[in-house]
């Protein structure tokens, strides 16, 4: 899968593709990320990419020019499933919605800054919305971030473990049951025994009743589809 990511300021999203799993899924071929920074699309006399609200009010807006011809230009070399724009009133963000652009070929991840991108870029060009939840970064850097490492961690071949994908939080609606590791006793805090037993029957059991019981105390609205 191919995500091309649109941004003033490209230089806030480095460490995270250079780094563990996500590093790894781009040395094994399985995702592309690539960045285009805006600036380079600014062919007014100054350089400009940003200006002040029509009609009013703080801060600076992106300009419809540069973000039309960078757009312009990735789709004039390849379709998209979506050209997704990062902003605090988009829908939600959530699992089900990584697990749909797993599937997908080509992204586009439209990052704002300052306030926002003109409007008539979102009418002209963004096919989808989306929020990473109810607070205002500065940007949508960050947020661009969170989707790209959803997704990709979700690419067969990413995660060693095929399986740990598929027990995550929200992914059959629950929340995970607890886990634990070596050394068995700890400070006199034991693993419960049935991880212990080799009953994998039984395991499967106490992590399901366990799950349940975690999701009904803190996330009780998730088991209303369930
Ligand atoms: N840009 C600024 N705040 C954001 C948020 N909460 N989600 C997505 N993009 C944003």
């Amino acid at each position: 899968m191919r995500i091309d990511i649109i941004s003033a300021v490209p230089d806030l999203m480095e460490s995270p593709f250079k780094t563990s799993i996500l590093k790894r899924a781009m040395e094994k071929g399985l995702a592309e990320v690539h960045f285009h920074n805006v600036r380079d699309f600014a062919f007014n006399k100054h350089r400009q990419i940003d200006d002040t609200v029509y009609g009013g009010g703080a801060g600076m807006v992106m300009m419809c020019e540069p973000l039309d011809l960078c757009i312009s230009k990735l789709k004039s070399e390849r379709d998209y499933d979506d050209i997704i724009y990062l902003t605090p009133d988009g829908e939600t963000f959530n699992q089900k919605i990584a697990n749909t652009y797993s599937l997908k070929e080509n992204l586009i991840l439209l990052c704002g800054h300052y306030k926002g991108i003109d409007q008539r870029i979102r009418d002209l060009h963004v096919t989808r919305e989306i929020s990473i939840g109810d607070f205002v970064l500065t940007g949508g850097e960050l947020a661009a971030c969170v989707l790209a490492d959803a997704i990709i961690r979700l690419l067969p071949g990413v995660l060693n473990d095929e399986q740990s994908a598929l027990t995550d939080s929200f992914q059959d609606d629950l929340l995970s049951p607890p886990i634990y590791t070596k050394p068995e006793n700890y400070k006199g805090m034991k693993v419960p025994e049935v991880l212990l037993s080799g009953n994998f029957g039984k395991i499967e059991e106490w992590r399901h009743e366990k799950a349940l019981e975690i999701t009904k105390l803190k996330r009780p609205d998730l088991l209303k589809d369930y």
